[in-house]
């Protein structure tokens, strides 16, 4: 699928049931707006414990959330880095995540900023500018040729002593799932071409070995993959944690 009809995928999901979209594998369709961002903060405060672990930066730090949608991990991340940026492809999900970041619940606009980007790569940011850059299922649902160019972007934007972490699944754990998901794949594309308009949720895996590859050519030192379950159960998914050096180091 190219960016563009990914966009369009994301934009009729995010006007239409963006909850529902972020998180289905929960098998919720209507979400109660605080359980919706309360899951959020369970998943940051793991995530925190993990780069605690490894003694990577916080509190007067920034970071970045690629693929933020409605802001459920941006805004609890936000209660761990001074500032935090939000990037998201569709357009509906970044209205959505301005909107509800002013709810009682939600965090001081001035430190938490959301972007809409269209585009292939994160130009929109300099070169070393977080602390952290950080993505929890977005990257799952491009093709590699696009999450291999972002995850190239993730080491440039990321400072001497910052970390990136983010989840990306490597394979369907069954021959037989493949099977099946490359023959669904096939049947969404036919439908698409025929019927138009109805959004589909792709998802894709990419190599361990090839990931951390990418990682270590963009000056990034791997510190740590954990296997994660984010991907669903007919996915082998991981977390990948990698520091960009300072020059003493
Ligand atoms: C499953 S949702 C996850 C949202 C958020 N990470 C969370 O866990 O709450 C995936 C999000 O990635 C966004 N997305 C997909 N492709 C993108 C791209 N190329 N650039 C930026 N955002 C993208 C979608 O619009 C959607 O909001």
């Amino acid at each position: 699928m190219q960016l563009d009809d990914l966009r369009q995928n994301w934009e009729t999901f995010g006007a239409e049931n963006p909850m529902w979209a972020i998180y289905t594998g929960r098998g919720r369709i209507e979400w109660d707006e605080g359980e919706f961002f309360a899951t959020g903060d369970t998943e940051i405060s793991e995530v925190m414990a993990v780069l605690e672990r490894h003694g990577a930066p916080s509190g007067a730090a920034r970071a970045l959330d690629f693929g933020c949608g409605l802001g459920r991990l941006s805004q609890a991340l936000a209660a761990h880095y001074e500032t935090v940026d939000g990037v998201d492809i569709s357009e509906p999900m970044i209205e959505g995540a301005k909107a509800l970041a002013r709810q009682p619940t939600g965090v001081d606009e001035s430190r938490l900023r959301y972007h809409l980007n269209t585009k292939a790569d994160l130009s929109i940011f300099e070169d070393e500018s977080f602390d952290l850059v950080f993505s929890l299922i977005t990257l799952q649902h491009m093709r590699p040729e696009f999450s291999r160019s972002y995850i190239a972007e993730f080491c440039r934007l990321v400072r001497p002593g910052g970390v990136v972490f983010f989840q990306l699944p490597t394979h369907r754990t069954t021959a037989l799932k493949r099977l099946r998901g490359a023959a669904g794949r096939t049947m969404r594309k036919v439908r698409r071409s025929l019927l138009g308009g109805e959004p589909v949720m792709e998802m894709y895996g990419t190599p361990r070995k090839d990931v951390e590859a990418l990682l270590t050519t963009g000056g990034l030192r791997v510190l740590d993959v954990l296997p994660d379950e984010l991907a669903g159960p007919s996915w082998q998914s991981f977390r990948y944690l990698a520091i960009r050096p300072d020059s003493g180091d």
